[in-house]
């Protein structure tokens, strides 16, 4: 296949954290995918620093065994494996001391592009930022990459904000939100802005409600600690929804540049309406005859803390005053799929007489833009059904499923991470979140979650491997609508 890539700077990526389970699982393997594909300059080197005392082979051993798989699923070859781990380095480092440090400072290269990449807990940041500078490592225009959870709350977030900004100008720290480097993701902003057909009809006039679903059939189990202080509202919605809420919610930006994305986010978030408790549902899933149920799992009894969550939120704005947007999540439940769909509204008048058992065309179009699995996206249009008979009217997908219409192309498609780390390497933060957005998402989500901390009640159950608790089929209906299903 021809590689249609252009290989990026050359760089130093220095991996803290690079004996750590991201690092083996996602970080090294998406760059391994990128050397394959011709991405990473021969100039290129990844240095691993952790605590562990290993040697430079003994580090390059860890991660080939780490390798093994990705090398599976793609077709790198043994050669592209043993080149990609000469490109490797380690050092062993202590975060909060100073072993470590001068060795790095030896060889990092002041004249290519400088990533520290903070796999670590975030009570690491502001010791490793500190050094970093304190040690005259990172250059000037050296970049910080920080995952998630990017604080617990906004006081949190606000001092991690802080202890970053000591050391580190804001256009230089990428926050990671990997649902922003899904491929998908990105094709809702060049759905709504490359296009003339949909923008028009984005908004309240002809929009009658917006689902935002991450379905996940996985339970919690092996993380159960932290997710049990955390919940599906600080593990997923307060980030990865919040963004698919407001990518399809912003008003155009005027040029894909980083800041004015993220300015259009930002006003989104901070028209949002605080939700009514009615305009939640929260879930625990139960046990399956094969499967632990979620207090089992976490390893406390008495855990009140949700597994699953649908809301029922509005946006204060002239473009969407009026129409509801509904978000939900959650884990074991029947199948792994996440979605946005725009539901439009019934034409104002119908022309056709439909009698009963004549079609089952509802004048509504549906546009549902697939995140996972099978990323596309498809539009329910109403046409007539073929054939003699009169007007039946039924309803027929346009579908526009990638692998489909692309072929190789689209199912060669970067996974998120891959895309995420070259774009660190190239300066371009349109896919990361900034400061004040983290910020702005936790002052919405804080008093929620402080609302069920003073009520004190348990969520309600659901089965595992069902669309979660009766309850968020209510909370739709209540509307006359309803979810779409969760297809297995
Ligand atoms: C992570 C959450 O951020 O996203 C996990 O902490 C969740 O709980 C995961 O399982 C989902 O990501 P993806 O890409 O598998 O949908």
């Amino acid at each position: 296949m021809v590689s249609r890539v252009i290989p990026v700077e050359p760089f130093d990526l220095v991996i803290f954290g690079g004996t750590g389970d991201l690092a083996r699982r996602k970080i090294l393997p998406s760059l391994f995918r990128r050397f394959c594909d011709g991405q990473m300059p021969d100039q290129a080197r990844i240095i691993g620093a952790a605590r562990s005392d290993l040697t430079v082979s003994q580090y390059r051993d860890l991660i080939g065994q780490a390798l093994q798989d990705a090398l599976d699923k793609c077709d790198c070859s043994d050669e592209n494996l043993a080149a990609f781990l000469a490109c490797l380095n380690y050092i062993p480092i202590d975060a909060k001391g100073t072993n470590g440090w001068d060795d790095l400072a030896a060889i990092m290269r002041p004249d290519v592009v400088q990533a520290y990449y903070f796999s670590v807990g975030p009570s690491l940041f502001g010791d490793i930022a500190k050094r970093l500078k304190k040690h005259k490592i990172a250059g000037k225009d050296a970049r910080i990459v920080v995952e998630k959870p990017f604080g617990h709350d906004l006081p949190s977030a606000r001092d991690l904000n802080a202890t970053l900004a000591k050391h580190f100008e804001e256009h230089c720290i990428y926050r990671i939100d990997h649902y922003l480097g899904k491929e998908t993701v990105q094709n809702l902003m060049a759905l709504r802005f490359g296009n003339m057909l949909f923008e028009p009809l984005w908004n309240a006039q002809y929009v009658d409600h917006v689902q935002i679903t991450v379905a996940e059939d996985i339970g919690v189990d092996g993380r159960g600690a932290y997710y049990d202080n955390s919940g599906a509202m600080r593990d997923m919605v307060q980030n990865h929804l919040m963004q698919l809420l407001c990518l399809t919610a912003m008003e155009p930006p005027s040029k894909f540049d980083p800041d004015a994305v993220r300015d259009e986010k930002l006003k989104v978030i901070r028209a949002l309406e605080a939700p009514h408790p009615s305009d939640i549902v929260r879930g625990q899933y139960l046990a399956s005859e094969d499967k632990t149920s979620y207090l089992e799992d976490c390893e406390n009894p008495d855990s009140k803390t949700e597994s699953f969550i649908a809301l029922r939120l509005h946006i204060a704005n002239w473009r969407w005053n009026g129409t509801p947007f509904y978000l939900r999540t959650g884990k074991r439940l029947k199948s792994r799929m996440s979605e946005i769909v725009i539901q439009f509204k019934e034409p104002p008048h119908s022309i056709f007489e439909s009698a009963p058992g004549q079609g089952g065309g509802q004048g509504a179009n549906e546009l549902s833009i697939r995140l996972q699995p099978d990323e596309g996206m498809d539009l329910k249009v109403t046409i007539k059904e073929p054939g003699m008979g009169g007007m039946r009217l039924i309803d027929v997908p346009l579908d526009m499923t990638f692998a489909e219409a692309l072929g190789e192309q689209a199912t060669d498609a970067p996974d998120a991470y891959e895309r995420l780390i070259m774009d660190v390497i190239r300066g371009n933060q349109t896919l990361f979140m900034r400061g004040d957005e983290v910020e702005a998402a936790w002052a919405w989500t804080d008093p929620i979650i402080d609302t069920w901390k003073a009520a004190d009640e348990r969520p309600y159950t659901y089965e595992t491997g069902s669309t979660g608790p009766e309850e968020a089929l209510i909370l739709m209906h209540q509307d006359g609508r309803r979810w779409r299903d969760l297809k297995v």
